[in-house]
């Protein structure tokens, strides 16, 4: 019988606590390095209750604890802020060989040599810095720059990068700085899902790389597969003398770090510059420019700064990248939602080694702003973003701009403007067949459905050929067979028509969440539909459900809730929902087993900072045990878990006669 921790004694909490130590790095290990945990969520978070617990009672013992880890993100909302050790200064820029010149004329005259220096040159990462400090070997902290003296916490999330080891092999403190970046895979692989899921776009690697790392749940860092090149080490007392000498250190440690080039001139570090834009195209992830630091440490440190740069280094920018080309045509694409989206086709042109032909106008008051006419040249610029844009007409063909059209160009509807928005839609979403094709390409898509062998292009084939009117048709493809085989269809074989089948066989029974997902509800996405899915737990349940219960649910917002509950009115949505239901079992998976435990079915409130575990982990938690989490107080809430200062919630509960719980009993609960 495992004593409670009130009753444990100190010896027997230092060995408790030992173990539990060594439990925690073991499933980390698993967890994060080798993505293949052995137990669950729920088992980790209660190994982490009891240390931060056993921890709590004991606050002596928390010295012994290497790895002491915070219990996930900070509660308050934002990320808590630490003062780095060291300022994490910034760079000054060069733009041209000259300013490279001048550059090592400065180090030479101040150093009063005129001897060649060395240099090391290293590829500027397009990322953000962050700073890492280990003790005994593990990550005591870690921190985004922040403004140079104070940055944020990121400490759980950094872990989640596989890029950095959770142990290293060196006792005592030492810290790490580097570049968090998002590969470009990554990055797209994001965007596309983002796009799907209704949600904004993140303009370039960078911002997604920022926008994933200072992230409450540090789960959603780990989604997002941030990498992260080290370069800089402080605090340690290595005997090392230069900077080459670092980075070698850095990756014997377990660090990934850029390619780095030792150079001797001037000509030397021109090379690098040439060198590296060569590349450029060709890299994983996106560089901005190169870095050239003084190769002695010795030297760097006599240097010193002006204002917060140092004088060893700089950062050399690439030229933003710029072509000039025409445009051939404007395409206007009609969205699965209708919202219609013009592209420049564009004379394909080269720039810095990637050939484009295609630019974003994003929409028509950008063209009308630009004054786009077809046959224009213009300038085309790609500066971070992945997809260029065109800047300027560089030379008027003399046609007429581009106008916006006032029908759609799949089915002619007469497109409108919502009011407030800047987008123009085709309204008919159930008629129009390119909105159709996006749709039906979405419904089947990996967050959906899911069916492999049907992408974009098949799904487009299929319905110009009429094998498929609607979404629901995907599941009535066999029974076509008989007008047209699919096996006899060019590019496809008896073989493939098979696994098709298959597939879409494998696909008759479908989760709620992922159905409410694959409805297509404007800004309905993953998150929002495990929630749905979660509180209603059938479809049924949740075509009924109210504005107000709608409303209730945290997360969700006023228009949503409208949006969500306007979308289950609708005649050819109840049709369509009922027409799937013919074709497909829709199940939810309750996750819970313990229907005894105190949350079971409840509808629960926070309100206040908990102090012993994150408001998303509690949240998690007592949705892992059958609980919805709701953000205001009603007729309907179960129990208000109160954590210190709580808000206005706590009287509201109090007046309407809610049970209410303190941290302490709360905790005590979810460990039952
Ligand atoms: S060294 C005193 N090395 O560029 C700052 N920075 O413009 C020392 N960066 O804030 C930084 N790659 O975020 C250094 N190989 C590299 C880098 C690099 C990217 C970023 C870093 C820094 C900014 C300076």
């Amino acid at each position: 019988m495992v004593k409670s921790v009130l009753e444990l004694q100190f010896e027997e909490a230092k060995t408790e606590l030992q173990s539990l130590q060594r439990e925690l790095e073991y499933h980390d290990d698993l967890y994060y390095n080798k993505a293949e945990p052995e137990i669950s969520d729920w088992e980790y978070d209660q190994l982490r209750l009891r240390l931060n617990e056993i921890e709590a009672k004991f606050p002596e013992l928390k010295k012994l604890n290497s790895s002491s880890q915070k219990v996930g993100a900070p509660v308050s909302g934002v990320l808590s802020k630490i003062t780095h050790k060291k300022p994490m200064l910034s760079l000054e820029n060069a733009f041209s060989t000259e300013d490279l010149e001048n550059f090592i004329e400065r180090v030479q005259g101040f150093l009063n040599t005129s001897e060649n220096l060395e240099f090391c040159a290293e590829r500027k990462i397009d990322g953000l810095s962050a700073s890492i400090v280990y003790n005994n070997g593990y990550i005591v902290y870690a921190a985004t720059r922040g403004d140079g003296y104070v940055g944020e916490d990121v400490t759980e999330n950094i872990k989640t990068i596989l890029d950095v080891p959770k142990r290293i092999d060196y006792a005592s403190e030492i810290e790490i700085r580097g570049e968090v970046y998002m590969p470009i895979q990554s990055f797209t692989e994001l965007n596309k899902q983002r796009e799907e899921n209704g949600k904004k776009l993140f303009a370039n690697p960078r911002n997604a790389a920022a926008g994933s790392l200072r992230q409450l749940d540090a789960e959603v860092t780990k989604s997002r597969n941030l990498g992260f090149f080290a370069y800089y080490i402080d605090g340690a007392d290595l005997n090392i003398a230069t900077q080459i000498e670092v980075m070698g250190f850095l990756k014997k440690l377990g660090f990934s770090t850029a390619e780095c080039r030792l150079c001797h001139s001037l000509t030397d570090l021109a090379k690098y510059c040439q060198d590296t834009l060569q590349k450029r195209p060709d890299l994983p992830y996106e560089i901005d420019g190169a870095v050239f630091k003084l190769n002695s440490l010795k030297f760097q440190e006599r240097l010193g700064f002006v204002g917060r740069n140092p004088r060893h280094s700089i950062a050399y920018k690439f030229p933003a990248e710029e072509a000039e080309t025409k445009v051939l045509d404007i395409a206007i694409g009609v969205g699965r939602t209708g919202k219609i989206t013009p592209v420049a086709i564009l004379e394909p042109v080269n720039l810095n080694g990637a050939m484009v032909s295609r630019a974003t106008l994003h929409n028509f008051n950008e063209i009308e702003r630009k004054q786009i006419a077809i046959g224009d040249t213009v300038k085309i610029l790609r500066s971070g973003d992945v997809i260029p844009k065109i800047i300027a007409v560089t030379q008027k063909s003399g046609n007429e701009i581009f106008t916006m059209p006032k029908t759609c160009p799949s089915c002619g509807a007469e497109l409108i403007q919502y009011p407030g928005l800047v987008d123009l839609y085709c309204p008919n979403h159930y008629g129009c067949p390119e909105q159709a094709v996006r749709y039906i390409s979405y419904f089947v898509s990996k967050s959906c459905l899911d069916i492999p062998g049907l992408g974009e292009k098949q799904v487009e084939e299929f319905f110009a050929e009429g094998r498929i009117k609607t979404a629901l048709d995907i599941f009535k493809l066999k029974e076509k067979e008989i007008d047209a085989p699919l096996a006899s269809k060019p590019g496809w074989g008896k073989v493939s028509a098979q696994k098709l089948y298959d597939a879409i066989e494998m696909r008759r029974n479908v989760s709620l969440e992922r159905f409410v997902v694959s409805l297509g509800i404007p800004g309905v996405g993953e998150v929002i539909a495990q929630l749905l899915a979660d509180r209603f737990k059938n479809i049924g349940s949740l075509q009924k459900a109210e504005k107000a219960d709608l409303v209730e649910l945290d997360g969700l917002g006023d228009l949503m809730a409208e949006e969500i509950y306007e979308f289950f009115r609708n005649d050819i949505n109840i049709r369509f929902i009922d027409e799937f239901k013919k074709l497909v079992a829709i199940s939810y998976q309750e996750k819970i087993i313990d229907s005894n435990s105190a949350f079971y079915g409840k509808i629960i409130v926070f309100t206040g900072t908990l102090s012993r575990l994150s408001r998303n982990e509690a949240k998690q938690i007592v949705i892992s045990k059958g609980a919805s989490v709701a953000s205001a107080i009603s007729g309907k809430t179960d129990i208000v878990v109160v954590g210190e200062n709580p808000g206005s919630k706590l009287h509201k509960a109090t007046e309407l006669g809610v049970q209410i719980m303190r941290e302490e009993e709360f905790i005590q609960d979810i460990q039952r």
